[in-house]
């Protein structure tokens, strides 16, 4: 039997990987344009640095991908950025001037049960600041996050942020006399209030003393007084169209302390297309208080995303563009008897910067120059008989001059060539 790739994992061929890079690079301009600096940190970290500020039976530690490497040490392929980053933090924070913006895009493996929306092995864009608790910062990454969105073309009709909080929350809970075990079940069920029977959910809130009835009626009496600083700093940058203050919106992650927020599709059909929210006790917490910062970040996924664009015309003709296939020389073999020539003029082309291919076995010239329309070549270098004159051609209006070597290079140098 033929081996293929595990489930919930994803082999990149040149057009997989060519989307890929197209998502990347627009992660990267638009958090470049926001002032973000971008880091990494390692693939396999050690299994305590998720342990330690999750409580047992949080699904992301049911999701790790966790083993006792060679030397006995127990360790987990990253699942999620944040915890590596309050780590680093930690570790250097003197050295840098807050606050800090960093970004990073990075692969992450969860072992998740493999469905629309959610794989093994997955890319993730995740912004972050460090070092400022205003709602000025919550408003800054709240506008990235949708300023990334909209980098892809997509507008108010296709997506939606939804806003929350967890301090709120949490001072619901305590009212109705929840301790942090109960309050962290009841919030596991608001998390869960969309996708799972209230029959069940029921069950697992018995303990906390609350039902589903009473998280919907916490739910339902809308905006807290605390979202109106993030709010107004969306007005003024024209944003509150694509923000929707909701209360439903917990996260499932343990540590976040404050603003929450998740990104869906207008229509609600996909998964969620990013999260994230403040957790102004991460870095404290895992630095056993060696430093502590308040932070708040999101991370956004290349799956969800990608479904998106897919299923959204306007995203999905803008991507394609952008991957049309281009080159600027393909340099033609005529007459095989001057391929080292050829190969010269190869050489300089691709020296002065111009991406530049050739037919690296003889090929009937016809075949060539259908090669060279095939791979989006701006112009032909038509190396022949003729030598030391080639002749120049641009292959969408057919003009086309000959010129001695020596003309072709001062051309190319000059960038002259006519488009
Ligand atoms: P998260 O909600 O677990 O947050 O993930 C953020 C996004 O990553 C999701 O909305 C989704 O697009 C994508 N994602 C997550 N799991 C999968 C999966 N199995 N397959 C495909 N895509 C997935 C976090 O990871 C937080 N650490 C984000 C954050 C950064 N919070 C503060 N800073």
């Amino acid at each position: 039997m033929p081996i293929s790739a595990l489930p919930g994992f994803r082999d990149f061929f040149p057009e997989d990987c060519a989307r890929r890079n197209q998502i990347v690079s627009t992660w990267r301009s638009v958090a470049t344009r926001y002032g973000f600096q971008e880091f990494d940190g390692p693939v396999l970290e050690s299994t305590d640095l998720y342990r330690k500020k999750n409580d047992a039976g949080a699904e992301i530690l049911d999701q790790l991908y966790a083993f006792a490497d060679r030397g006995g040490r127990e360790v987990a392929l990253r699942p999620e950025m944040t915890p590596t980053l309050a780590r680093m933090v930690a570790a250097r924070e003197k050295h840098y001037r807050k606050p800090m913006k960093w970004f990073c895009v990075s692969n992450f493996f969860r072992h998740e049960r493999q469905q629309k929306g959610r794989l093994r092995e997955f890319l993730q864009f995740n912004a972050d600041i460090i070092g400022e608790s205003s709602p000025a910062a919550d408003a800054e990454i709240l506008s990235l996050a949708i300023d990334l969105l909209r980098a892809f073309g997509f507008t108010a009709e296709h997506f939606v942020v939804r806003l929350s909080d967890r301090a709120a929350w949490m001072d619901f809970l305590a009212s109705k006399g929840c301790d942090h075990a109960a309050s962290l079940t009841a919030l596991a069920c608001a998390d869960k209030l969309e996708r799972e029977h209230p029959d069940k959910l029921n069950a697992r809130l018995a303990p906390t003393g609350l039902t589903v009835e009473d998280l919907r009626t916490f739910i339902g009496q809308g905006s807290p007084q605390a979202f109106a600083p993030v709010m107004d700093a969306l007005a003024a940058r024209g944003l509150t169209g694509f923000v929707q203050p909701d209360l439903s919106i917990v996260r499932g992650l343990a540590y976040y302390t404050g603003v929450v927020f998740e990104v869906f599709d207008r229509s609600q059909t996909l998964r969620a297309l990013a999260g994230g929210g403040r957790y102004d006790g991460l870095i404290h917490g895992l630095s056993d208080g060696a430093a502590d910062l308040p932070a708040i970040g999101f991370g956004m996924g290349d799956v969800v995303l990608g479904h998106l664009i897919d299923e959204t015309p306007a995203a999905a003709q803008r991507l394609q563009a952008a991957l049309a296939p281009s080159l600027d020389i393909f340099v033609v073999i005529a007459d095989e008897a001057h391929r080292p020539e050829a190969l010269g003029i190869v050489q300089t082309c691709r020296e002065l910067g111009l991406s530049t291919d050739f037919p690296l076995k003889p090929v009937k010239t016809g075949k060539q120059f259908q090669e060279a329309e095939h791979l989006g070549a701006q112009h032909a270098i038509l190396v022949g008989q003729e030598w030391p004159l080639v002749k120049l051609k641009h292959l969408a209006t057919r003009a086309e001059e000959v010129l001695d070597r020596s003309a072709l290079v001062q051309k190319l140098k000059s960038c002259k060539l006519d488009s």
